[in-house]
Formats: structure tokens, C-alpha cells, sequence
């Protein structure tokens, strides 16, 4: 469908056939919440919602690129161009930007993008667009894909032109999601591992219909929190930080940062006790890794809110369902839940139903199969 429009949107401005088409997915993280930033283990999933551009080569320097959605237009020159006032135009100037700073000639092209992963609900939609982005770079410019490289450099614009100053789990999973497939990250050295989803099961993503304004700002308090208990241990990350090595500073620690830590280390156990649950195709085990995942953010790292642990409890007690956890950033957006296959459409239906009664408010639900990473075709005719 989203191909579909991107090639219609292309054919009535630009007059014929796009050559490329691009796109790649947002991303559902499984388990392992505010562990990338701290070298730790993170555990998503790709999700069939995607960006998708339709482009085709240029003979100059130029970039024209339409976003469909806002029906806005960016047109620069890859040899002349800065930083502007923000929105969806920083994405396509700082992925640029970052490719050239990895040291790479850029050419430029034409097209228009649009895409249907719901935006501000923590499913990444930003890593999705950045990588969409450069898979149209490396297409046009002839540059080798490596996944991970390519998701540094769209890490880096969006750290470092964008200024947001996120981690490293979703352009990853965004750049190497497998069909089928949630993907284990270590975020130290990169190393990723493909994991089967539990036989009988779905991913079911609950979305509480609610945003949070300043998410940036408690995000980056966090992360500072984060790298003061490193810090207080003279460590690189909090990954270097044992239970135990915690637990006997407990009394010297501030227990907001004692708090924090104790988040963090206890999430990172809690991806690898997950990965083994995926080999062993445990579903019951992964449900209850999720449920203290959720504990452990309402509690320790204080990230949840009202109607965010009001949609989890909901979903944990049907009886239907393994577990469930809030996903993402925090402060509101979606939760995630591991559901039986064959009762997902009662699941979901009641979900809402129950979520209304106590709310008030309407819940959205994505369901997603485990969906491939940045990828790209070539129209022939
Ligand atoms: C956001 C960031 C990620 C990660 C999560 C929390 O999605 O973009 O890098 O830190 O929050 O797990």
C-alpha cells in the first residue's frame, strides 16, 4: 500500500517512473529498556510499518525530496548546506551530513517518501526514515551497505544534527531486523543475534494514546543519572556494573541513582534469561521476564505513568497473554505484549474494551509479524 502511494506520489510530480525504492521498518522493542545507551543487551523486533522513498538519480548535486504526508518540499545542494529550524527536513540534511562525515561522496536525487509507522508512539519512526534515507544515498552514490555502519551514521545525525541524543538499539534493529526474526544486541560491540519468536505466539502492540511533552528532557536525565553511577565507579557504562558491586555501595549511593542503576543492571539479566527463553521457545518464561521488565520501570527507573501501567496490568491479567511491558522511550506510548496466537482477536478486543472503561481513552493496536530491515527494489519496467 505505502509502495503503492510513494510510486503514484512520484509519478505525478516528477512525471515518470521512480528507479528506486527504498524503505525500511520501525521497531518494537521486545525487552531491554535503557540499556543501549549503557552498553548493555537490547532485544526488538522490526515491525511492518515502514518509511518507504521512491527516488531516482540526479545529475547534479542536488537533493528534492518531498515529504507526502506534510506535502513539503526540501531542495539543497550536498556541496552548500547547514543546519535549519527543525522537523522532518533536519533528517534528510543530517543523514546526509553524517554519510560525507563517514567519508563518503554523495550524489545527488529526486523522489518522495511517506510512511505508516505511527509517529511520537515509540515505535521508531525516526530510525525508519534515516535509514530509508540512506539506503537512497548508498543507492544512487554506489556505496557499500553495511548495516551496522550505516546505522552508526544515522545514529550520528540524529545525535548530532538532529540533536536528539539517543542510543544506538533502533536504527540497528531498523538497518538488520530477519523476518520472523527479534534480533539480541549487544550495544558494546555491535554483535547481534537472530532469535526465533515462541511457536503459537503474536506480538501484540498496545498503544495507550497518550504522548508526554518534554520526553527529551527526562530522557537525557536518565542518561546523565546513568553515566553519574558510572561515573561514581569509575567504569565506562553501567554494563561493567555487577549486582553485587551495587548492591554494597547501596548505603552510599543516592537512591534515586542507586534506583536507576539497579534498573539497568537487573534489565540487562533480564535480555539474556530472555534469549534463552526464545532458543527454548518459552513463551511462559519471556511473558514473566517482560512483567518484572514493566516492574522495574514503573519503580526503579520511573519512566511509566498512569495509564501506561493501567493498559499493562489490563493486558497481564487476560488470561491469554504471557506478559506484558511498556515499550520505548517512556512517559506514555505503547506497550507490548506477548499473546496466544489463537486468541489474540479476544485478547485485543477486550484490551481496548477494558482500557476505555477505566481511561476513558480509545487504545490503538498494531500487530506486527517480525518484519526484515532496510531494504530496496529496482523498477524495471
Ligand atoms: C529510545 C531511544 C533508544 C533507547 C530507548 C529506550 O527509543 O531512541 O535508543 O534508548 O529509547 O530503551
Amino acid at each position: 500500500m505505502m509502495k503503492k502511494k510513494v510510486i503514484q506520489a512520484f509519478q505525478k510530480e516528477f512525471g515518470s517512473d521512480p528507479v528506486f525504492i527504498t524503505h525500511s521498518p520501525g521497531r518494537v522493542n521486545i525487552i531491554g529498556e535503557h540499556t543501549d545507551y549503557n552498553d548493555g543487551f537490547v532485544l526488538p523486533m522490526a515491525i511492518n510499518y515502514a518509511t518507504w522513498v521512491a527516488l531516482r538519480p540526479r545529475q547534479d548535486n542536488r537533493v528534492v525530496v518531498t515529504a507526502l504526508d506534510k506535502n513539503e518540499k526540501l531542495d539543497f545542494d550536498l556541496e552548500n548546506f547547514s543546519k535549519g529550524t527543525g522537523g522532518w527536513k533536519e533528517y534528510v540534511t543530517g543523514v546526509a551530513w553524517a554519510l560525507q562525515e563517514a567519508g563518503h561522496k554523495l550524489k545527488g536525487w529526486e523522489g518522495v517518501f511517506a510512511g505508516d509507522v505511527p509517529i511520537g508512539a515509540g515505535l521508531s519512526s525516526s530510525a525508519a526514515l534515516e535509514l530509508a534515507l540512506a539506503r537512497a544515498f548508498a543507492l544512487v552514490s554506489d556505496l557499500d551497505w553495511d548495516p551496522v555502519q550505516m546505522a552508526l551514521s544515522c545514529q550520528k545525525a540524529e545525535n548530532q544534527w538532529v540533536g536528539i541524543n539517543s542510543g544506538i538499539m533502533d536504527q540497528i534493529i531498523s538497518a538488520s531486523g530477519k523476518e520472523n526474526f527479534a534480533l539480541m544486541i549487544d550495544c558494546r560491540n555491535l554483535k547481534t543475534i537472530h532469535v526465533p519468536l515462541p511457536k503459537n505466539t503474536r506480538i501484540v502492540i498496545l498503544d495507550t494514546a497518550t504522548r508526554r511533552d518534554l520526553v527529551d528532557s527526562a530522557y537525557n536525565e536518565r542518561r546523565s543519572q546513568c553515566d553519574a553511577v558510572s561515573c561514581h565507579f569509575d567504569v565506562k557504562a553501567l554494563r561493567d556494573i555487577t549486582q553485587g558491586q551495587l548492591e554494597k555501595r547501596a548505603g552510599i549511593l543516592d537512591l534515586t541513582l542507586y534506583r536507576r542503576a539497579q534498573h539497568v543492571i537487573s534489565e540487562n539479566q533480564r535480555v539474556l534469561d530472555a534469549v534463552k527463553a526464545f532458543k527454548k521457545g518459552d513463551a511462559s518464561a519471556l511473558g514473566l521476564l517482560m512483567n518484572e521488565s514493566h516492574a522495574s520501570m514503573r519503580d526503579d527507573f520511573e519512566i511509566s505513568r498512569e495509564e501506561m501501567d493501567q493498559m499493562v496490568g489490563i493486558a497481564q491479567s487476560q488470561s491469554s497473554c504471557y506478559g506484558a511491558r511498556m515499550t520505548g522511550g517512556g512517559f506514555g506510548g505503547c506497550a507490548v505484549a506477548l499473546v496466544a496466537e489463537d486468541q489474540v482477536e479476544k485478547f485485543q478486543e477486550q484490551v481496548v474494551r477494558e482500557y476505555k472503561e477505566i481511561t476513558g481513552l480509545k487504545a490503538k493496536v498494531y500487530l506486527s509479524l517480525a518484519a526484515g530491515g532496510t531494504g530496496f527494489e529496482v523498477l524495471t519496467k
